[in-house]
């Protein structure tokens, strides 16, 4: 169904996936932004692009009018979010009230807390035990509560594929494959929920198709992949054609140096993501838009690795 999408943070992981998916989809796709879109996604026709700071009211509110959704894939630096995540979701509300829009909001796990149960449904308590969690928390009640907003959360575990540099996938587990290691931040035994982003933002595309039925508050669950590190090794064994030696991230440094740099002091706070299995039950997702879009896991990584130029690093490593 044609129409017209604001994307805020359309420079991002999801933003960009979401731009892409939108428009591949016969969306005219407004794609917000601070620093300017890649030439792949600005180039194309159904993208125009609004350079714009996230908390200009008026630029938003203008960029918003005629829009049938926007999506708030905005965000704040991590070690920001507490004084950015809260001003950064406001806006988004304000945007899409104002033009009557449907509001989207690529949701996370941290909404349960530390001690979230291995499955997490959209009826499943939110429990406010770590400053991120509070804050998520409170964004989505302000969705819930605005009154005259029509808005989805669409919660997904940890981001990988599309070329997004900066998520967990090629921040750590893929780094050492030149040097035949497979990086892995917690136990490999583990259930770990993972979003391929070509999905999730199909997905995205599947729910806008049907805001019609929408009304009120909305939650729901990718449930994207579930792999504990074992099962994403032997993928991305079979994906540059070699064992791996699993090794992990240095806890105890960035515990003792978390006092001098913050981003590994909010990493360590939510370190108990790699300690507690976790998967999304995604079916109140499929009652609304059938079979959930769900590239196989070995196909997924494939094409991540492919992306991200680590299996060019890879190879070169096992000829040279
Ligand atoms: N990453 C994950 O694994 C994951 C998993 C589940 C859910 N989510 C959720 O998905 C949403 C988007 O995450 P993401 O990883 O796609 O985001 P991201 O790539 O880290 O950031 C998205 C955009 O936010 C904008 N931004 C950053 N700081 C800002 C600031 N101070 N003021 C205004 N804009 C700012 C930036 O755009 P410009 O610099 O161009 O303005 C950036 O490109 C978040 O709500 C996140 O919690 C993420």
């Amino acid at each position: 169904m044609p129409s017209t999408v604001l994307i805020l943070g359309a420079a991002g992981h999801i933003g960009q996936a979401l731009a892409s998916a939108f428009a591949d989809a016969g969306s005219q796709v407004r794609a917000q932004s601070r620093k300017p879109l890649p030439n792949s996604l600005a180039a194309r026709p159904q993208v125009r692009t609004v350079r714009c700071e996230a908390l200009d009211a008026a630029a938003l509110g203008q960029a918003a009018t005629g829009a049938d959704v926007v999506v708030h894939a905005l965000n704040p630096p991590y070690t920001e979010w507490d004084r950015l995540a809260l001003p950064l979701a406001d806006a988004a509300i304000a945007a899409a009230r104002g033009s009557g829009a449907l509001l989207m909001l690529p949701g996370n796990v941290y909404n349960f807390g530390s001690d979230l149960p291995p499955l997490l449904k959209p009826s499943t308590p939110e429990v406010g035990n770590t400053p991120k969690a509070r804050i998520r928390i409170e964004v989505e009640k302000r969705m819930a509560a605005t009154q005259g907003l029509r808005s989805v959360v669409l919660r997904a575990g940890d981001f990988f594929g599309a070329a997004s540099p900066g998520t967990w996938f090629d921040l750590a587990l893929a780094t050492k494959l030149g040097a035949g290691r497979f990086v892995y931040p917690g136990p490999t035994d583990v259930a770990h929920a993972w979003a391929y982003l070509p999905d999730l933002a199909q997905a995205f595309v599947r729910v806008a198709e049907k805001r019609a039925e929408l009304g009120g508050h909305h939650r729901l669950h990718f449930g994207g992949h579930t792999a504990t590190g074992d099962e994403l090794r032997q993928a991305f064994e079979t994906a540059v054609g070699r064992p791996l030696r699993t090794g992990t991230l240095p806890w105890g440094l960035m515990r003792l140096m978390s006092p001098l740099v913050p981003i590994w002091r909010e990493l360590l706070a939510m370190h108990y993501l790699w300690e507690r299995p976790h998967r999304l039950d995604d079916s109140a997702l499929a009652a609304l838009i059938g079979r959930v879009p769900t590239t196989p896991l070995q196909q997924a990584v494939n094409a991540a690795l492919a992306d991200a130029g680590a299996l060019k690093n890879a190879a070169h490593t096992v000829t040279a």
